[in-house]
């Protein structure tokens, strides 16, 4: 039946009803990961190829989604370059020896991706032959902004003060740095592909953060030359949040499929994006807090504005929740695949 419409999605191509998956749909929200992880740390279980496949299986298992996600973490390529990678307890990640100049930058080291976070291609390859041929495998990488953002303000950031004064006061610093993140995320990427993985997400998550001038000057070459290194013929899903000053640019950097986030309607985001691509989105992540009423009425509202084109993949704008209510994410699972089924059906009877 299923014929990895997920993919068929990512390609415009007409399916039978909207393919959905959730960003962090294997996490803390779930029993089964918490039990996990009571044994293990996270860092343990994203080094362990057996665990971390387990965990993007069982997720898939559990909620009826159309496309599993690699179990990892954007910062695990990080950690090889050098700068001391902690996941802690309530805090989230903490980077020990933050990049703060021109120096730090030259100091990173760069190693082949198979020989520093070989268990994450190992844990593709195993996830790869774990899940049915239906279920596409998607990899993944944080994107350079992104990613450069935990490396210079050590952790997570409210207004990314460190991040920007580099970006403006030191440019040549700043190029470098983004160019060694694109070699370095772009040959990530690819051995995930040749791993196995049939599609690949960008997270640049904390984008959002910047003038659509800042984003021109300072991101947009390096994301085009990142989007021209990776493998042709997988699709490239491009996602940031906070986006809605940027999705031209966006869409112009690159990526067969642009994420949504909540925070600007789908329809009007798709017409600025372009109908040449596929979109990603745009529930916001809290309506899994509200009654089923009340998220059955946002999936309709959602892919009502579709206007059941080809090319919609049903997603949240950001992350599950920790504190999300299992039960609703499977139920969004299946209102998404029973409205968007009766939307076509619609369609039909009306020619
Ligand atoms: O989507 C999936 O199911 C795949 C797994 C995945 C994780 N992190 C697992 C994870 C993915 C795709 C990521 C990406 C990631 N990691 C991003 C970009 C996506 C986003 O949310 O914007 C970022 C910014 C990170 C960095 C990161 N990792 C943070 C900020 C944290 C702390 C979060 C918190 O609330 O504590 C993590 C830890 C992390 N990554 C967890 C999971 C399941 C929780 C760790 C735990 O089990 O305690």
């Amino acid at each position: 039946m299923n014929e990895a419409i997920f993919l068929q999605a990512c390609r415009h191509e007409p399916t039978p009803y909207t393919p959905v998956w959730l960003m962090r749909q294997a996490g803390r929200y779930m029993a089964e990961y918490r039990a996990l992880r009571e044994r293990v740390s996270f860092l343990t279980l994203c080094k362990t190829p057996e665990l971390a496949a387990q965990v993007t299986i069982e997720a898939v298992e559990r909620l009826g989604v159309d496309a599993a996600i690699i179990f990892a973490d954007i910062l695990l390529v990080v950690e090889p370059m050098g700068v001391g990678l902690e996941f802690s307890q309530g805090d989230g990640p903490v980077i020990h020896r933050p990049v703060r100049s021109g120096v730090d930058v030259d100091n990173l080291r760069e190693n082949d991706p198979r020989e520093t976070v070989p268990f994450v291609l190992e844990a593709v390859r195993q996830a790869r032959s774990g899940l049915p041929t239906c279920i596409p495998l998607i990899g993944f990488s944080g994107a350079p902004f992104t990613i450069a953002s935990y490396m210079i303000e050590g952790g997570g950031s409210k207004n990314y003060i460190e991040t920007k004064r580099l970006m403006y006061n030191d440019p040549g610093a700043w190029r470098a740095l983004m160019e060694r993140l694109v070699r370095i995320i772009t040959a990530y990427v690819n051995a995930q592909i040749e791993a196995g993985a049939q599609a690949v997400q960008l997270f640049d998550s904390w984008i959002g953060c910047l003038s659509p001038a800042d984003y021109r000057t300072f991101i947009l070459p390096h994301m085009k030359m990142l989007f021209a290194g990776i493998t042709s013929g997988t699709p490239v899903i491009h996602f940031g949040t906070g986006t809605s000053g940027l999705l031209e640019l966006m869409a112009e950097a690159g990526g067969s499929v642009l994420g949504v986030d909540w925070r600007i309607d789908l329809d009007t985001a798709w017409r600025r994006i372009g109908y040449d691509r596929a979109v990603q989105g745009n529930l916001d992540p809290v309506t899994l807090f509200a009654s089923q009423d009340e998220i059955l009425g946002q999936v309709k509202r959602i892919l009502t504005m579709t206007q059941r084109r080809p090319g919609h993949i049903f997603n949240l704008g950001h992350g599950i929740l920790p504190q999300t209510p299992v039960e609703n994410v499977i139920a969004l699972v299946e209102m998404v695949h029973e409205v968007s089924e009766e939307l076509r059906a619609v369609k039909s009877t009306e020619r």
